[in-house]
C-alpha cells in the first residue's frame, strides 16, 4: 500500500514511539509550556515537536547527583568571593540538600517543558526557597554546568570500569594459578600448534585487561580538569575562583581555555575508546569460551548459573551469557563512532548537538558493567576439563617443534634441516595413524640416525611446556612467576571520587 502523506494511523505501526506524529500538532503550543528559565525573550511556547526533540530530561536525569555537587561547589565559591551574600548561599545550599534527599528517595518528576536536569533542579530550588534560587546561576551557564556534570559522571564511570576490571583480573589470576601446569593446545589459525598451559592462556587475558585498566586510568588523568567557570564560552566578569571550585569537585586544576572547556568532549571519547578496547577483549574471551564449551572441544563445562537449556533439545546447555557478551560488546564501537560523528563537524564552542553526547556514554557504561560482571562470574565458575585439553594438546603433532629444536640442540643440526627431518617424522607418524611419540626408536633412527632415544625427553606435551622457560613463555614456572609479579595489582592514579560506580536512573 502506498504511503499517503498525513494519512497514516497515529495509533498504528509507529504507536510504540514516544511521540506519534499527529496531524493535530499545534505549531505553537499554549503559553504554559513556555520555558520559565529562558522564556523572557519569546512570545509563545515551543511547538510540541520542538519540545519533544529539545528535551533531554529523560536521559540527563542521570546527572542529578553531579549537577547538585557542581552547584554546591559553585555557590559556596560565590559566597567565599563575596559575589553572593551569606544568607542566599545558605538558602541555596539548604534547598539543594532538600532536592538531593527528594531525588534520592523518590526520583524526580519529569517535565519536558523544563528541558533538562539543570532546569529541573533550578526550578525545584525556586519552588523551595523563592527568588534567591535565581542567584545560583550567577557567573555560570548551562554550557559549563553540563560540561562539569558530565565530566564528573564519566570520571565515576572510569572508576567503575577500573573496579570491574580489577574483579575480572582477580578472577583470571585465581584460575591461572589453579591451572598453571594444566596442559592445553595452543592454536594458530585455530589449528593445534604447540602445547601451552591453561594458566598461560588465561594470563594472556590478564595482560589485555591490565592494558584496558591503564586506558581508563590514563583517561582519568587527562580529564582531571574542571570546566566550571568557563560560563557560556568566554569566561565571566565576576571575580570567581575557578581553582576553588576545581578543588571542591576533586579536580587537579581548572581547564585552561574557556572555549575548549565548553566544547570539549574528549573525556567521553576517551572513556568510550577504553570501553571499546575492553569490550573487544571480553568478546575474544567470550568467543573462546563458546568454542571450548562446544562438544567437539569439551574443554570446559559451563556451570548451570551461566548457561541455558533449549526448549526443544533436552540435552542442550547453551553458553548464552558468553554469546551475549560477544554480541553486546559491539555497542562500544558504535558508541564511540556515534559521539565522534556528533563532535567532528562542530565549530567552537557549544552546539546543541552536544546534548546527544550522553546516550552513547550511558549505554556504554551500563553494558560494560554488565559484560564485566558476566565474564567475571563465568571465569570464576567455569569447570575446566584437563583430560580433554591434554588429549587435544597431544594430537596434531604439537611437539614437532620440540623435536626440531632437540635436533638443533643435541645433534648440532641447522634448524632448517631439522625442520625438514621433523617433517619426515610427522609424515611417518601420520602414515601409521599415530603421534610422534608413537614412532619407535628404530623408526625414528631410520628417518635420521642422529635421532637417539634421548629425544623422548622432549616429545611429551609436559616436557614441551616445561622447557618453554624463555621470558614470557608458557612453562608452569613462568606462569607462577608472572602471577606472583602481578599480585597485588599496582595502584593507579585514581580520582578521589572514583570507584563508587556511576549512578544509574533516578535512584
Ligand atoms: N541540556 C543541554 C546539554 O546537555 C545543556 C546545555 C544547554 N546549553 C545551551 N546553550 N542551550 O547540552
Amino acid at each position: 500500500m502506498a504511503y499517503r502523506r498525513g494519512n497514516h494511523d497515529p495509533a498504528g505501526s509507529l504507536a510504540g514511539t514516544a511521540f506519534p506524529l499527529r496531524r493535530s500538532v499545534a505549531i505553537t503550543s499554549p503559553a504554559d509550556t513556555a520555558n520559565p528559565l529562558w522564556g523572557g525573550r519569546f512570545g509563545g511556547g515551543p511547538a510540541a515537536v520542538m519540545q519533544a526533540i529539545n528535551a533531554s530530561i529523560g536521559v540527563d536525569k542521570r546527572l542529578w547527583r553531579q549537577d547538585i555537587a557542581g552547584s554546591r561547589a559553585h555557590v559556596t565559591m560565590l559566597g567565599a568571593q563575596g559575589i553572593l551574600g551569606a544568607a542566599d548561599v545558605a538558602a541555596i545550599l539548604a534547598g539543594l540538600e532538600t532536592i538531593e534527599a527528594e531525588y534520592a528517595a523518590g526520583g524526580l518528576v519529569e517535565n519536558p517543558a523544563l528541558e533538562d536536569i539543570h532546569m529541573h533542579i533550578e526550578t525545584r530550588l525556586a519552588a523551595l526557597i523563592g527568588p534567591a534560587a535565581g542567584r545560583l546561576h550567577t557567573a555560570r551557564s548551562r554550557n559549563d554546568q553540563v560540561a562539569t556534570d558530565f565530566r564528573l559522571w564519566v570520571r565515576e564511570a572510569c572508576g567503575a570500569a577500573i573496579d570491574g576490571l580489577d574483579a575480572f583480573i582477580a578472577a583470571l589470576l585465581a584460575r591461572a594459578s589453579e591451572h598453571a601446569a594444566t596442559i592445553m593446545p595452543g592454536f594458530t589459525h585455530l589449528q593445534v600448534a604447540q602445547p601451552v598451559t591453561l594458566g598461560h592462556h588465561l594470563m594472556a587475558y590478564v595482560e589485555m585487561a591490565r592494558r584496558d585498566r591503564s586506558r581508563f586510568a590514563d583517561a582519568l588523568r587527562r580529564m582531571d580538569e574542571c570546566p566550571l567557570g568557563a560560563a557560556a564560552l568566554a569566561g565571566t566578569s565576576f571575580p570567581i575562583d575557578r581553582h576553588a571550585t576545581a578543588a571542591a569537585l576533586g579536580f587537579a586544576r581548572p581547564t585552561a581555555n574557556s572555549l575548549d572547556s565548553v566544547s570539549d568532549r574528549d573525556f567521553a571519547l576517551d572513556y568510550l575508546n577504553a570501553a571499546a578496547m575492553a569490550g573487544l577483549h571480553l568478546s575474544r574471551l567470550a568467543e573462546e569460551i563458546i568454542v571450548w564449551a562446544s562438544q567437539p572441544y569439551g574443554f570446559v563445562r559451563l556451570p548451570d548459573a551461566w548457561s541455558t537449556g533449549s526448549s526443544i533439545m533436552p540435552q542442550k546447555r547453551n553458553p548464552d551469557a558468553a554469546e551475549l557478551v560477544r554480541a553486546k560488546t559491539g555497542l562500544f564501537l558504535a558508541a564511540f563512532q556515534r559521539l565522534a560523528v556528533i563532535m567532528k563537524g562542530l565549530p567552537l564552542a557549544y552546539s546543541k548537538d552536544m546534548q546527544d553526547d550522553k546516550v552513547p556514554v550511558f549505554n556504554a557504561h551500563d553494558t560494560l558493567a554488565l559484560c564485566l560482571a558476566a565474564m567475571t562470574g563465568m571465569v570464576e565458575t567455569l569447570v575446566f576439563v584437563p583430560e580433554r585439553m591434554r588429549a587435544a594438546a597431544a594430537s596434531g603433532f604439537s611437539t614437532a617443534t620440540d623435536l626440531a629444536d632437540w635436533l638443533v640442540r643435541a645433534a648440532g643440526v641447522p634448524f632448517r634441516e631439522a625442520h625438514e627431518i621433523t617433517g619426515r617424522c610427522v609424515r611417518a607418524a601420520e602414515a601409521r595413524g599415530g603421534d610422534l611419540d608413537g614412532l619407535s626408536d628404530a623408526e625414528l633412527a631410520a628417518i635420521d640416525p642422529r635421532i637417539t632415544p634421548a629425544v623422548r625427553d622432549v616429545l611429551s606435551v609436559e616436557a614441551s611446556v616445561a622447557s618453554r622457560t624463555s621470558f614470557g613463555g608458557t612453562a608452569p614456572a613462568n606462569v607462577r612467576a608472572a602471577i606472583a609479579a602481578l599480585t597485588p595489582l599496582p595502584v593507579d592514579l585514581r580520582s578521589p571520587s572514583a570507584g563508587g560506580g556511576a549512578g544509574g536512573g533516578n535512584d
